[in-house]
């Protein structure tokens, strides 16, 4: 077997994944293919105008891309070459038949696993890096290693060369906009794998890659099991947190309480801890929503119909936190908003990524096109992004300049936390305003007695 890797699925976690991996590996090479020849060729473009957005990603690319690092689109020469195949495709939420709106769509995985099958020739360690829902890997094993391909060319091939895929599991645990810090520091690296001698052996290939730059005691393995449902888990749990404070903010809306010191409170427990304790505008993101309905899908597979209550509910309160901002404007804003400019600030799911998969700020500028609102977006790394969701809205303006977005408009709702929001100027914004002028800062990171002195009225979450 050689060292050599390739990923199929040059998406958010594939591309950048790979190119941390090529350079504190520079005596491998590294694949990235994908089939859409788009999105590759900008991998491959020469101004690195990458595909994705990610701080520092650039410059791990520039490092490493035509040295040991290579972006293409033929599948079927990556897999030959690289012994280490692993899968980063995408993985939806199934919109149809069985398990429609809860369960993984896994049609893509199952045609990468063909094609690895079918490309293959001699051994393979395959490793799962899409979250999938528990006992995935066992279905893709034994796809893998059927005999069954009724071509007889491949049967023979399989029986004279001992074609053997050892599937294993590397879920990834890098959030957007810190992607290359994650990659390049991480708590822990979780592989899991088959409990055999071949397994133990695949295991240790893939801690190898790691062990060039994490320390070992963060290098954890585990059954492939325990490895697929602890990714479902550790995002249901961040998930959970940012709904269960989200709960904490409505009550102190209503009660006078304010929900950052409660935060700080809670956090400053040391079993609790400080982090994912922030109130706003909700989830968004690839990951979130799709785990965990996910993870509702399999407890009620297992008959387990209380804890499928318990994990939806984190959802139906991310929900609810969207709605509740626009019926907060809405009696903020003298009960009608037909009409009325409202400018959204920010459109990304959070700051420093131009990601906008399940958005809040989407569905707040939903349920804001149905009271009729002249709406108008920016956002200084997610308009292309807006404009392709929401292109089903008329009457929506994008403008990336911050103070035109604000020209006229009855209200600005701030959706995403980018940093130089707080140091705009807003006594300018106010004055383009028609009076009264309103914020609703969903992300608490403005200074609202700044924004109160200059006139304006100030709407919070939590407060
Ligand atoms: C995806 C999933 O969304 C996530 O749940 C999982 O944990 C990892 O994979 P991401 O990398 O963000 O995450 O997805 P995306 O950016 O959509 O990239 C997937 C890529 O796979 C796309 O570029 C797509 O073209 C490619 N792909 C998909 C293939 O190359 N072959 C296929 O058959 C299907
Ligand atoms: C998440 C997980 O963190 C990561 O480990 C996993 O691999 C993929 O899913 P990501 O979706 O990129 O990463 O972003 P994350 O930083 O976790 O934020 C998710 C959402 O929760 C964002 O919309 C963010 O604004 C929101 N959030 C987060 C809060 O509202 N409050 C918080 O305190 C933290």
């Amino acid at each position: 077997m050689n060292r050599d890797i390739v990923c199929i699925g040059a998406g958010y976690i594939g591309g950048p994944t790979m190119a941390v991996i090529a350079k504190m590996n520079p005596d491998r090479k590294v694949m990235v293919v994908d089939i859409n020849a788009e999105r590759i060729a900008a991998w491959n473009s020469d101004d690195y105008n990458l595909p994705i957005y990610e701080p520092g990603l650039v410059d791990v690319v520039r490092e490493v891309r035509g040295k040991n690092l290579f972006f293409s689109t033929d599948i079927q020469r990556a897999v030959q070459e690289c012994d280490i195949v692993f899968v980063g495709v995408n993985t939806p939420t199934k919109m149809f038949g069985k398990g429609s709106g809860r369960a993984s769509d896994l049609q893509y995985w199952e045609a990468t696993a063909r094609s690895i099958k079918e490309y293959a020739k001699g051994d393979k360690i395959v490793v799962e890096k899409s979250t999938l829902p528990v006992r995935t890997a066992a279905a893709m094993e034994a796809i893998l290693n059927a005999g069954n391909d009724s071509r007889v060319e491949h049967v023979e091939r399989v029986e004279k060369e001992g074609a053997r895929f050892t599937v294993l599991s590397n879920p990834e645990f890098l959030a957007e906009g810190t992607a290359i810090k994650d990659l390049l520091d991480p708590d822990r690296v979780l592989i899991g794998g088959p409990q055999t001698e071949v397994g133990e052996q695949a295991m240790q290939a893939v801690v190898d890659i790691y062990a060039a730059w994490v320390p070992k005691e963060k290098i954890l393995t585990t059954n492939v099991w325990s490895a697929e449902l602890t990714k479902l888990a550790a995002n249901a749990f961040l998930a959970q947190r940012v709904s269960s404070i989200n709960a904490i903010a409505g009550l102190c809306e209503a009660t006078g309480a304010d929900v950052d010191e409660v935060a700080r409170v809670i956090g400053a427990d040391r079993r609790i801890g400080p982090k994912f304790l922030k109130a706003g505008p909700g989830f968004g993101g690839s990951c979130f929503k799709k785990d965990v309905l996910n993870l509702v899908y399999l407890c009620e597979t297992f008959g387990l119909h209380t804890a499928a209550e318990y994990w939806m509910g984190v959802i139906r309160m991310n929900e609810h936190q969207q709605e509740r901002i626009v019926s907060r404007l809405f009696s903020a804003m003298f009960n009608t908003l037909a009409n009325k400019k409202i400018a959204l600030f920010g459109f990304a799911f959070k700051a420093d990524t131009g990601d906008t998969r399940e958005t809040p700020a989407g569905t707040v500028a939903r349920l804001l096109a149905e009271e009729h609102v002249r709406i108008t977006i920016t956002d200084p790394k997610a308009l292309d992004n807006a404009k392709r969701d929401l292109s089903d809205l008329t009457d929506v303006v994008y403008e990336v300049d911050e103070y035109n977005a604000a020209v006229g408009a009855d209200a600005i709702v701030l959706m995403t936390d980018w940093k130089h929001y707080p140091s705009l100027d807003w006594q300018r914004i106010y004055d383009s305003m028609r009076k009264p002028a309103l914020v609703f800062d969903t992300r608490n990171c403005l200074n609202a007695q700044d924004l109160r002195r200059i006139g304006f009225k100030v709407l919070n979450v939590g407060k």
